[in-house]
Formats: C-alpha cells, sequence, structure tokens
C-alpha cells in the first residue's frame, strides 16, 4: 500500500497522581521487603491516585500537556483513542468521557483493551488513519489507575503497579518534516489468556457478592509463566520491524520498552544485542503502569532532552491477551 501522507508524534504529555507509595511503605502492607521488589522488579515507587481519580481525570491532565506540546487545541482533534484496562466505566467509553471533558464532540472516540500492549495498538490503528488521509490530529492516552483494581493482600501482584497517565497527538507530518512513523507490528496469543486477568465484572463472571469475597475484580496474574513470553514476544515484534526495514540495531537511537521489569528490560536488551545507554528506563520511579508505561517514558525522554528531533525510536510491549508489539519512529 501507497500511503498518501506520513504520520508523526507531534506533541506529548504525561501525568502521575501526586501521592507516590515506596517499597518502604509496602513493607507495611504485605510480606515483602524492599529488597526483594528491588533486585527482582527494579521498582522502587510508584504513585497512586486518589480516591476521587478516575483513568479520565489522569488522561484530561495528560492531554492538556501534549496539546501544548503540539501547539494545537482540543477543536483541533479529529478522534481519541484511550488505551487503557482500568476505565472509569464498563461503559460508556473513558474516550467520550474525556471528549466531554474538553468540550467537543462530534468526531469518534472510543477505547481499546490490549492490557499494556494498548498504547502501541492505537499508536499502529492512528498511524493508519493518519496515512491514508482519513484525518489529521489523533489524541492517543496510555492510562491506568490499577491501583483500583489490586488485590492489596496479595503481594504477588500489589507490588508490581502504579498509575499514571501519557498522551499523545499523532499527526499528519508535512513533506519537508524529517519525523515520520516507520512501521509497526502487532501480535496476539489468546491460547494463554487465562494468565493475566481481572476475571469478574463481565459477562462470564458478573459481579456478586461471591465474586467479591473471592478478589474476582482485582488483577490476577501468574508472572513467572509469563516472564519469558514477554521477552520473546518483544524480541520477536522487534525483530520483524528491524528486518522488514534493513535496519540493523546498531542504527537505533533509543529502545523504550513495556516497564514490566528491569530482568526482562535487561534479558530483551542483551537479545536485540542494543547497548546499556540507548534503554530508557523508569521503572523505579513509576512502576508498571501498564498502558502508560511507554507513552510516559515517551514524554519524559523528549522533555529530559534525551530523545531529539530525527532519532530512531524503536518502542515495544507485551500485556494482557496475551498482546504484544512494536513501533518504530523516526521522531
Ligand atoms: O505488564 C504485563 C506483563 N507483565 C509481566 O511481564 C510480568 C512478568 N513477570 C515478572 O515480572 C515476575 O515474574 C514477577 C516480578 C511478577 C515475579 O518475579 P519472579 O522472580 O518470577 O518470582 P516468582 O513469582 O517465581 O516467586 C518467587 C518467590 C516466591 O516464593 P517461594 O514460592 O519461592 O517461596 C514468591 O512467593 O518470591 C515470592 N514473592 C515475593 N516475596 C517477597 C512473590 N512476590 C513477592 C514479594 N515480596 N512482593
Amino acid at each position: 500500500m501507497i500511503n498518501k501522507y506520513n504520520a508523526k508524534i507531534s506533541g506529548t504529555g504525561m501525568y502521575v497522581p501526586t501521592k507516590i507509595l515506596n517499597n518502604y511503605d509496602l513493607e507495611k502492607i504485605v510480606d515483602t521487603s524492599d529488597e526483594w521488589i528491588r533486585t527482582r522488579t527494579g521498582m522502587f515507587e510508584r504513585h497512586i491516585a486518589a480516591e476521587n481519580q478516575a483513568v479520565s481525570d489522569l488522561a484530561y491532565e495528560a492531554t492538556l500537556k501534549a496539546l501544548e506540546a503540539a501547539d494545537l487545541r482540543a477543536r483541533d482533534l479529529d478522534m481519541i483513542i484511550i488505551a487503557s484496562v482500568s476505565n472509569d466505566h464498563a461503559f460508556p467509553s473513558t474516550g467520550c468521557i474525556l471528549q466531554k471533558m474538553l468540550g467537543i464532540k462530534n468526531f469518534p472516540a472510543f477505547d481499546i483493551s490490549a492490557g499494556c500492549t494498548g498504547w502501541i495498538y492505537g499508536a499502529n490503528i492512528a498511524k493508519l488513519y493518519i496515512e491514508n488521509g482519513i484525518y489529521k490530529n489523533i489524541l492517543l492516552v496510555g492510562v491506568e489507575i490499577l491501583s483500583k483494581i489490586t488485590n492489596w493482600k496479595d503481594r504477588n501482584t500489589c507490588v508490581l503497579f502504579g498509575d499514571g497517565a501519557g498522551a499523545t497527538i499523532i499527526s499528519r507530518a508535512s513533506s519537508s518534516d524529517i519525523s515520520q512513523f516507520i512501521d509497526s507490528e502487532l501480535s496476539a496469543d489468546g491460547s494463554n489468556y487465562e494468565l493475566l486477568i481481572q476475571a469478574a465484572g463481565g459477562s462470564r463472571m458478573p459481579a456478586s457478592q461471591q465474586t467479591i469475597k473471592d478478589n474476582k475484580h482485582t488483577v490476577y496474574m501468574e508472572g513467572n509463566k509469563i516472564f519469558k513470553l514477554a521477552i520473546r514476544s518483544m524480541y520477536t515484534a522487534c525483530h520483524t520491524v528491524l528486518k522488514r526495514n534493513n535496519l540493523d540495531i546498531h542504527s537505533i537511537d533509543w529502545l523504550i520498552t513495556h516497564q514490566a521489569n528491569m530482568r526482562i528490560i535487561d534479558a530483551l536488551g542483551k537479545k536485540l544485542r542494543i547497548e546499556d545507554d540507548k534503554v530508557i528506563v523508569n521503572i523505579d520511579k513509576y512502576a508498571n503502569t501498564s498502558a502508560a508505561t511507554i507513552p510516559i517514558a515517551l514524554d519524559e525522554s523528549i522533555r529530559n532532552g534525551k530523545i531529539r528531533h530525527g532519532d530512531l525510536v524503536l518502542m515495544t510491549s507485551f500485556g494482557a491477551g496475551l498482546t504484544s508489539g512494536s513501533l518504530l519512529i523516526r521522531y
């Protein structure tokens, strides 16, 4: 397919709630230790949403920053995509709620459920809408409040997650622009979907007193079973895109991987043979914010001057589904 236009990232923004929970705070809640969390995951702090905050509130704050960075107003947007598994409500979509908060209407707004890979899935959708000329400016937000669907008695999961939002404006690039989306690869393997799940609250297991008693409304994860799958899937997603574009890993300026575990990030970097100092890591500050990890890391790295215009940035993620994907851009 010949693209009519190129897509590019024209603005980014992030927001994390003010409350911080560190490993020492967690030691008081469950049978864990700072030492275990640091050595097994690389995490130290995570931000936790206030009782009255929902994901649309976090998404709104991040969006205002992204619009400012892109020098656009809300009314310039043509589509809103939200990537989240912890939406305000089961329905309507957080996309529609955010549209109302921004005071705009009469264009498509929706959510996608692809777990931690949600932002990569959304970027792929946005890319296609921009490249075929249908839209000019698409707002894509990866946002989660996993703290509200966490079992705070389960040390296997409660130490791992944080709350936050990363907003991105994906726009039509001008013909002279060096910034552009180059390629993207998506995949899913549903055969192991039970390994990472919020089981209750849908039509399979509607909410009942029993589901609440059994903690079925919280995140269940068999982390050690998906550890190796995470490395393998993200490697395949990156390798496919590099090969398809005849690119050597050494030509990549920055690798942003999903921030689920420092050991996964390290192993993936080694398997890809990328230099350590090209791998962006912020897991110590935010832990695993699911669909928000990549847009948060992207925004931080642009604002702190690491990622500069013209840099080749490879992004990859893995999550519930089990989904995986990659996105290669020239920023
Ligand atoms: O974001 C979506 C995708 N998610 C991922 O990619 C996550 C992938 N998985 C992981 O990152 C890791 O598997 C975890 C960090 C979740 C767990 O690390 P692990 O090295 O795989 O530990 P494990 O689950 O095999 O547990 C090892 C031991 C167990 O004790 P025993 O049975 O050996 O006595 C656990 O009970 O560590 C224990 N453990 C803990 N100990 C202290 C588990 N959680 C904790 C904890 N504090 N928080």
